[in-house]
Order: structure tokens, then C-alpha cells, then sequence
């Protein structure tokens, strides 16, 4: 397979390469992608070397596979491109999300809706993609009435630019600055832009994409998004209520069977789950579970995710692998 990654020199590009290193995607050749800047740039895959290349020159190799994470602009104009000719576009972007043409993909939940006639493929935001792992089986065995979610995001969910904001800060140097605060020793309960609701766009998408991915319009997600400076993931304290009455036993037991998710649940010994753990690994990771006593039905747990691998890179590959296996079986 042909795949070009556009956005190969970024935060969640350079995972993507790693990624599908690590898994031995059925590369037989790579096109790497990236702004005007970065044309001729080289890049390493699995020890070799790359150069970058521009859009409208990947779009003439007529790649079978394009991994876009280059954000929403590039995805709106480009996308169309590659699908005309004859690409299919997994695209990272928010830009195509909520587009009721396009699927909206977590392979473990809904990767059987894709046909051979998708040829732009929307990856979730990170934030709900390692909400909806936890959700979905909930949903089937529970029927979820509400959900209430605060994230703890990392710095990474926003770039390389962040990254350096506060690496510049830790080192007491000024520079160019990603969010409208310092992030060091900071909390910024502001992820993304401002809507007319008051909610931000990052507090939206992890309702309106949690409906899409459920199929289930009726589950109500109230978010408050918060960037932290963190490395290594984002962490979710999430509240749910159901409309059927649950064991936490159960729970737990449903929690641990399904595919992609990793029990972390032993306060007894201090067993939780943290960025540091989950940073390169593509699980979820899920703990603090226990009951709401406050309210019927009622539960609360605590999910880490590494937002560049399962919120981004991994989920993107695993598309590509479930397009791969559909093309030999057809
Ligand atoms: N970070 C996350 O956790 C995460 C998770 C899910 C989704 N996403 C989405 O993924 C996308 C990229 O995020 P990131 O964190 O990797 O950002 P990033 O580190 O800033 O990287 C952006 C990448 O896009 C390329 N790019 C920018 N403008 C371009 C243009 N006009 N034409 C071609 N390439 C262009 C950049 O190339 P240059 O190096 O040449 O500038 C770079 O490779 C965004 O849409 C973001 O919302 C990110």
C-alpha cells in the first residue's frame, strides 16, 4: 500500500510513522507530507530516510491511504483532493467530523460501518475517543442517561507549539505562546475556542461526537475542559448516570473483557491510572471506578489515555488496518 502521512513533521505525524513502524503496516512505499516549509525536510522511517514533500505532489502519486493530521484548513481543501483521486483520507481534523456524509470511526465500537465507497474517514478527537472506549459497552449492558466529564488534557493534544511554550517557560525564557496564559505550574480551563454557548469547541466535541459514535442522540454529555502541563496523556473524571441499575463488580468485569482497555483498580496498593503509565501505549486505561452514592445509578471513574497514540495516531492506523483487510477480503 501506498500511504502518504500529511503532517509527518508534527506532534501526531511523527507518531503516525512510528506507529505504523510498529505494527509492520504493508507499506511498499511512504509519501511524507507537510506545509511549504518543510518541502525537502527529511524525515526517518524505520531507520530510513524520507523527504517531505508538498500536497499537491502527494496528491499526483495517487496514494491508496492519506493520514491527515495537518489540521482542519488543510483537511477542508485537500481531503476532496485526494478523494477525487481515489485516495481514502483518514483525517485527524475536526473539519469533517460532524458531516452526516461522513462516518465518524472508533474501530473497536464502529468500525463496521465503513463501506469501500468512504473515501474521507473522520478520527475523533482525542478526548472522546478514550470517553466513548469506556462508554460503549456501558451503554449496551446500562443504557447511559448523562454523562459529566472534566478532562485534564496535556499540552501535547495542542502541538509542537505548545510544547515548546512550556519547555521555554520551565526554562525561564520567553517565546512564542500557544495558549493566552502560562502553562507551567498553571490550569487552563479553556481548550479550544469560546462558542456562543460558553462552552468551548473541545467541550462540544465530546458531546456531539460521543452521540455520533454511540448512534444515540438521547445520551446527554455536559464537558469542561481543562489543559494541564502534562506530557504523557489526557486524563477524563468521569461521572455516569444509567438508566439500568448496575453492579460495580460488573462493571469492572464488562470494563476488562473489552478490547483496548486496560483495568487500572487497586487503590489498595495505589494502582490508578496516570499519564506516566499510559504514555506510549495505545490502551485506555481505566480505574477509580466506584458507585455514585449521591445519586440513583450512579458512577464515577477516572480514564488516562496517551491523546497521540489512541487519541490520534492508533486510532488512525487501526482504520487503515480495517481498510486493508476489507480490500483482501473484497
Ligand atoms: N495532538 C493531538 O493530541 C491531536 C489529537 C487528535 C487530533 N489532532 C489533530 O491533528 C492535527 C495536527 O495536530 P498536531 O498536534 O500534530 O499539530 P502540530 O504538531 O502543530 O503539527 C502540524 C502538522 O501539520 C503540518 N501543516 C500545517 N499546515 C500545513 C499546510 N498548510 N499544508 C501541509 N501541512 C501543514 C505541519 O507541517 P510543518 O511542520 O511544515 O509546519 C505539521 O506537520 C490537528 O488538526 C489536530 O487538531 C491532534
Amino acid at each position: 500500500m501506498k500511504v502518504a502521512v500529511v503532517g509527518a513533521t508534527g506532534m501526531v505525524g511523527q507518531v503516525m510513522l512510528q506507529i505504523l513502524g510498529e505494527r509492520n503496516f504493508p507499506l511498499t512505499e511512504l509519501i511524507p507530507v507537510a506545509s511549504e516549509k518543510s518541502v525537502g525536510k527529511s524525515i526517518v522511517y524505520k531507520d530510513k530516510s524520507y523527504k517531505v514533500v508538498s500536497l499537491a505532489d502527494a496528491v499526483k502519486r495517487k496514494p491508496e491511504i492519506a493520514l491527515f493530521s495537518a489540521g482542519g484548513d488543510t483537511s477542508l481543501e485537500w481531503a476532496p483532493k485526494f478523494a477525487e483521486a481515489g485516495t481514502t483520507v483518514i483525517d485527524n481534523s475536526s473539519a469533517w467530523r460532524m458531516d452526516s456524509t461522513k462516518k465518524l470511526v472508533v474501530p473497536e465500537i464502529n468500525a463496521s460501518e465503513i463501506t469501500a465507497d468512504d473515501l474521507i474517514i473522520a478520527n475523533p478527537n482525542c478526548s472522546t475517543i478514550q470517553l466513548v472506549m469506556a462508554l460503549q459497552p456501558l451503554h449496551n449492558a446500562y443504557q447511559i442517561d448523562r454523562v459529566v466529564i472534566s478532562t485534564y488534557q496535556s499540552i501535547t493534544g495542542t502541538g509542537v507549539k505548545a510544547v515548546q511554550q512550556l519547555e521555554n517557560e520551565y526554562a525561564g525564557k520567553t517565546g512564542e505562546m500557544a495558549y493566552p496564559y502560562p502553562i507551567h505550574k498553571n490550569a487552563i480551563p479553556h481548550c479550544d475556542v469560546f462558542l456562543e454557548n460558553d462552552y468551548t469547541k473541545e467541550e462540544m466535541k465530546l458531546t456531539n461526537e460521543t452521540k455520533k459514535i454511540l448512534s444515540d442522540d438521547s445520551v446527554k454529555v455536559a464537558a469542561t475542559a481543562v489543559r494541564i502541563p502534562v506530557v504523557g496523556g489526557h486524563s477524563e473524571s468521569v461521572n455516569i448516570e444509567f438508566k439500568k441499575a448496575f453492579e460495580v463488580s460488573d462493571v469492572k468485569k464488562i470494563l476488562s473483557e473489552t478490547d483496548g482497555i486496560t483495568l487500572q483498580d487497586n487503590p489498595g496498593v495505589n494502582t490508578y491510572p496516570m499519564p506516566i503509565y499510559a504514555q506510549g501505549k495505545n490502551d485506555v486505561f481505566i480505574g477509580r471506578i466506584r458507585r455514585d452514592f449521591t445519586r440513583e445509578n450512579a458512577l464515577n471513574m477516572w480514564i488516562v489515555s496517551d491523546n497521540l497514540r489512541k487519541g490520534a495516531a492508533t486510532n488512525a492506523v487501526q482504520i487503515a488496518e480495517y481498510l486493508l483487510n476489507m480490500r483482501f477480503k473484497a
